[in-house]
């Protein structure tokens, strides 16, 4: 089956036609049009302004989609949240309008679900049961995944997101938006232990995560630090705040893996799972521990949003579940995993 997939849930405006084969997801066609520019001015994104630029960009990326190869598909995907309302309902309407006038069956995925899937489209496929680590701009979760569709929550931010906690130090340090991929380039340059922060959370055993006290200790860094910083040690604040990211990531995970002996894989996903020193960091400590397990990380270019990972989770729909009605599906802002 080919499923045309449709991302919309907060600034980038995708579509994909991912097909089953062989019981594993692949990408025929994929276009992926990012606001990130026009939100770049205002340091965020502005939903209102995200909702009109979807609207204008999604014909042209469905036109690209289909016809670069002259593809045609036999079902429709889209992400029905969370995510910002606008936005969704962008998506979500094109997607209803072109199943229900095609007769075709309607699949609403769940962005994060979404993200998990991403692990899918590797060459070596996950196994399960399987932890993933969902580390993007609006969740930080762990989650544990026994059969395909099923997820049971072990943990998840009680504030700040990790790649919210990026974007908000960048704004620290005044870099550009959005900030995760400003920190790690600055990160390169400066020493992981000029400064000690905090690792949120960190009774033993907790598999919950905070970050809003790191964010918290950059800030009264930075109120002690004469001004203007020089670049020398901005460098050292993002390596060392990119480090501890990577440290509480790594100690969670590490913990949740040591209560599953019958774990295959491990897999990071989400926009942050794009961050390099995180990669090198979760795998070198999950080696050490359990070098049994898989770890298996999203491909680069399906960390941050995009519509393949969302045709890969309805891929797995198909072969696993069943479609759904596209009057019963709604857009929902606050949709849980
Ligand atoms: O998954 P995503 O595209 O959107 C959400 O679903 O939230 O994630 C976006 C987040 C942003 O906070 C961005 O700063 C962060 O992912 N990000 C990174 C990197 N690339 C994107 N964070 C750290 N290092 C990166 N290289
Ligand atoms: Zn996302």
């Amino acid at each position: 089956m080919k499923i045309l997939a449709i991302e919309t849930s907060c600034d980038e405006t995708a579509a994909a036609i991912v097909e089953d084969q062989n019981y594993r997801p692949v990408v025929l066609s994929e276009v992926v049009a990012s606001q990130m520019e026009v939100h770049a001015e205002t340091g965020g994104v502005v939903p209102n302004i995200a909702a009109r630029l979807h609207t204008e960009a999604l014909p042209q990326v469905l036109a690209q989609v289909t016809n670069k190869k002259r593809l045609d598909f036999d079902a429709v995907a889209v992400t029905v949240g969370p995510g910002l309302i606008g936005s969704l309902l962008v998506g979500v309407a094109a997607a209803k309008s072109i199943a229900i006038s095609k007769d075709l069956p309607f699949f609403a995925i769940n962005h994060l679900e979404g993200h998990i899937y991403s692990a899918w489209l590797n060459e070596q496929l996950p196994e399960l049961p399987a932890i993933i680590v969902i580390v993007s701009g609006g969740h930080t979760e762990l989650v544990l995944m026994e059969r395909h569709g099923v997820y049971q929550h072990l943990g998840s931010t009680r504030d700040d997101a990790a790649g919210e906690a990026f974007d908000k130090v960048a704004r620290l340090l005044e870099l550009g938006y959005p900030g995760g991929p400003e920190i790690a380039k600055l990160a390169l340059h400066g020493a992981r232990d000029a400064y000690q922060f905090p690792i949120g959370l960190d009774e033993r055993d907790s598999l919950e995560f905070s970050f809003s006290g790191l964010k918290a200790s950059v800030y009264s860094l930075l109120q002690k630090l004469p001004k203007p910083l020089p670049e020398h040690t901005k460098a050292d604040i993002a390596a060392s705040f990119e480090h501890t990211v990577a440290a509480t990531v790594a100690r969670k995970t590490v913990t949740a893996v040591g209560h599953y002996p019958g774990l295959r894989s491990v897999c990071l996903v989400g926009g942050v799972a794009a961050n390099r020193y995180l990669r090198t960091y979760l795998e070198q400590a999950l080696n050490q521990r359990r070098p049994d397990v898989r770890f298996s990380i999203a491909p680069l270019n399906y960390c941050t949003d995009n519509a393949a990972m969302i045709g890969a989770a309805a891929v797995y729909h198909h072969l696993f579940g069943k479609p759904d009605s596209w009057y019963a599906s709604q857009a929902n802002p606050s949709l849980e995993l």
